[in-house]
């Protein structure tokens, strides 16, 4: 049956409203809509096609689960989940995991397990949560409003509380936040959706020293930064301050829903059975994936070439930048790249991506003033190039509107 663009109207919850094109296929960092037209993909499913689109050892990992087993739920374990968690301890601070399904999901045990353990260990009192301004945790009621723009969780009545918001890389301010009474701070080590920012070294490390003089966990958001996207396998290790809660999602299923919380074990004892838990958490085929993209992510020749592959992307947008004089700002590490409009483009962020997919190329958002890619971990230098090129006759248009 074809189906257009139209229907989207008719028959979907108005949260989203996506541009007329319908993909349909993908391979590697291209992807073909119903019509047949080409794009070089640089969104990435959001920092999620880690490794393109239909990678073949990811594919016959998914099809060789599909013929075993598919789900059993929490009423028992199964091998995928296993060998993932195993997988996830081995290449992380980490010695325990949770599944979940979903960067939100895994935020909200996190979230949970931070003020349950505070509460346990240190009484009734300690459950402020320090979150940054701009920072982004999910949809969940309880990431909305951990996450810093008001306007997400704004309408929906009495919010969860004593969350507090500090300016991101102020450390004055964080100071004069932080006391006993704090269980936890909720971290990107780079703002995705903030707007590409990324945190202050010098930041991280004086937070996770206030976090232990007042027994504060420090949980690290790794959902868009992690499974390679900064060139290290988690951006905690090049900032070179471990978190003691992270939550990974996006890359780590390449495409497949899955996600998980990873923590440390004194802290993971006090999720006892029956307190949080998930149906789809843990399934066999998402698990099966996730091992296979870390497998393959994991591999140091992988994470350095995404940073070689930055520098030639972030080269191309300065170029693009300086020809048009349209970019005030080229940032970001690995493949988490963000271009800053100049004031005179201000809000034309979503236009310039418009014009890219008249051109063949897709791109994404931070804001209404920033452009930003996500490509695969793995795009050949000619799909960037051939991207670039695309991307330089769409900001031609949007210049010359
Ligand atoms: C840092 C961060 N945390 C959490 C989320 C939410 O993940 P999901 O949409 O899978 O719930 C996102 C999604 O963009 C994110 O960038």
């Amino acid at each position: 049956m074809s189906v257009q663009r139209s229907l989207f109207d008719e028959v979907m919850v108005p949260t989203y409203n996506p541009p007329e094109i319908i993909p349909v296929s993908g391979k590697g960092s291209r992807v073909w809509d119903q019509e047949g037209r080409e794009y070089i993909d640089f969104a990435g499913g959001i920092a999620v096609n880690c490794l393109g689109h239909c990678h073949p050892d990811v594919v016959e990992a998914l099809q060789e689960q599909s013929q075993k087993l598919w789900h059993l739920s929490n009423v028992m374990t199964n091998e995928p989940a296993l060998n993932l968690a195993k997988s996830l301890t081995e290449k992380t601070f980490a010695d325990r995991v949770y599944f979940a399904n979903s960067g939100a999901e895994a935020n909200e045990a996190a979230f949970k397990l931070v003020r349950r353990y505070a509460i346990e260990q240190h009484g009734e009192d300690k459950t402020k949560i320090i979150s940054f301004t701009r920072a982004f945790h999910g949809r969940t009621f309880f990431a909305v409003t951990v996450g810093g723009q008001e306007a997400y969780s704004a309408g929906f009545g009495p919010r969860p509380g004593n969350i507090v918001h500090c300016d991101f890389n102020d450390i004055e301010q964080f100071k004069a936040l932080i006391d006993d009474d704090t269980c936890a701070v909720i971290m990107e080590p780079i703002q995705g959706e903030g707007g590409i920012i990324e945190a202050d070294p010098h930041f991280a490390h004086e937070v996770r020293k206030l976090c232990d003089q007042h027994k504060a966990l420090l949980v690290f958001d790794e959902v868009q930064t992690g499974v390679g996207r900064t060139g290290s396998l988690y951006a905690y290790e090049s900032l070179g301050v471990e978190p003691d809660v992270l939550t990974t999602a996006k890359a780590l299923g390449a495409g497949f829903p899955i996600a998980a919380m990873l923590t440390k074990e004194h802290i993971a004892a006090c999720f006892k059975a029956g307190v949080h838990g998930s149906t789809y958490g843990g399934n066999p085929l998402a698990c099966a994936v996730g091992l296979k993209v870390l497998d393959i992510v994991s591999d140091p020749k992988l994470l350095e070439q995404v940073t070689v592959k930055s520098e030639r992307l972030k080269e191309g947008l300065k170029t693009i930048g300086e020809r048009y004089d349209v970019f005030s700002d080229v940032r970001g590490k690995g493949l988490l790249i963000g271009a800053e409009l100049k004031p005179e483009f201000h809000g034309k962020a979503r236009e310039l991506l418009n014009h890219g997919l008249q051109q063949g190329v897709m791109c994404l958002v931070a804001g209404p003033n920033i452009l930003r890619l996500t490509p695969s971990l793995i795009i050949p230098d000619k799909d960037i190039d051939e991207g670039l090129t695309r991307l330089d006759a769409a900001v031609k248009c949007m210049v010359s509107v």
